[in-house]
């Protein structure tokens, strides 16, 4: 039976009706399908990163699945660009979808020009791509420099009325002081985490699996770096974070919420499992809130920080 407790938060001044986001990058590229994880039950969904033009991304394989663990991915940002996609978002905004446009580039500048034309569409949020880990010139080469982040943000957030998330990037000794950044920059939440730098070799081709070579971990195997990130980040900053990183389970989603995260986005599990794993999370969260004595998610975020982090006694 569905619990009681009531899973409806805002997040960066947007309202959500549950706080699990379609990740950016996973069943995002069209507007039926950013329509169908909406109509599946999604508290919201976030496209796939839009840059200026067409980009074909890196050649094949650009994804390898590994079980337990998750996936390798380097797609290069594949995408068709902005001139293009307004017509998709169009189509999931008419769905009545909750829309927050991800869009990277490689310099402020080009931010602030993309941002301005996503904003045209409607969206109800901005996600900045400053991690994505295998695209040369973009993504987490950008981003991170904490000065370089709190230059971008602060370019778009100068650009655009509606909230700027910054996505941050695991792949740096303090993603903290990442998120410290974007909020100096004026940023309305920043989500953690983007995928995880890493590598896969096969050893009878002698070569890397991937065609581009490294590229970026997700899944059940980065659960604990992102909730990490989301930890640290919690303690650093006053405005909201979404934390993202091998969510498949009301569980992993709640830990994120208790680690500080006042919403969540999902990707590996809804390649995994398909888009009807929405309806099970947001059913299964209500449950395990009612389970836990909570009427609302809100109560529960940064929960694990009661207590926590006071030096113990030496032993
Ligand atoms: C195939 C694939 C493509 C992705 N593309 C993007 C992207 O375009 N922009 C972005 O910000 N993140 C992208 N990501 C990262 C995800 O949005 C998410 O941050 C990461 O996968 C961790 O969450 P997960 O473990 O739930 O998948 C991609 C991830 C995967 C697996």
């Amino acid at each position: 039976m569905p619990g009681v407790a009531d899973l409806a938060v805002r997040c960066a001044g947007v309202a959500l009706r549950n706080p699990f986001l379609l990740a950016s990058g996973i069943w995002g590229e069209s507007g039926e399908s950013l329509a169908g994880a909406w109509r599946a039950g999604a508290g919201g969904v976030i496209t796939k990163s839009i840059g200026e033009s067409a980009r074909a991304g890196y050649p094949n394989p650009t994804v390898e699945a590994y079980d337990r663990w998750g996936m390798l991915n380097a797609m290069g940002l594949p995408n068709p660009g902005m001139d293009e996609y307004p017509r998709e978002i169009a189509v999931a905004r008419a769905a009545g979808a909750t829309v927050i446009g991800s869009v990277f580039a490689g310099e402020a500048d080009g931010f602030a020009r993309l941002a301005r034309r996503m904003a045209a569409t409607g969206v109800s949020a901005i996600e900045l791509n400053l991690s994505c880990p295998h695209a040369e010139g973009f993504g987490s080469e950008v981003g991170s420099d904490p000065t370089e982040v709190e230059r971008i943000v602060r370019t778009v957030v100068g650009e655009v009325a509606v909230p700027v998330v910054a996505k941050i990037t695991p792949n740096t000794a303090d993603p903290a002081a990442l998120a410290a950044a974007a909020e100096r920059g004026g940023a309305a939440a920043v989500s953690a985490i983007n995928t995880v730098r890493a590598l896969a070799i096969d050893v009878r081709l002698r070569r890397p699996v991937l065609a581009h070579g490294l590229g970026g971990l997700s899944g059940p195997a980065i659960k604990p770096v992102g909730l990490a990130c989301v930890w640290q980040i919690f303690r650093r900053v006053k405005i909201p974070v979404i934390g993202v990183g091998g969510i498949a389970t009301a569980r992993d989603a709640l830990e994120y919420v208790m680690a500080g995260a006042r919403a969540v986005e999902v990707g590996t599990a809804v390649a995994f499992d398909g888009i009807g794993v929405f309806g099970r999370l947001a059913a299964e969260l209500s449950t395990l809130l009612d389970e836990l004595g909570y009427r609302r998610l809100d109560d529960a975020v940064g929960a694990a920080h009661a207590g926590a982090g006071t030096p113990a006694e030496p032993i």
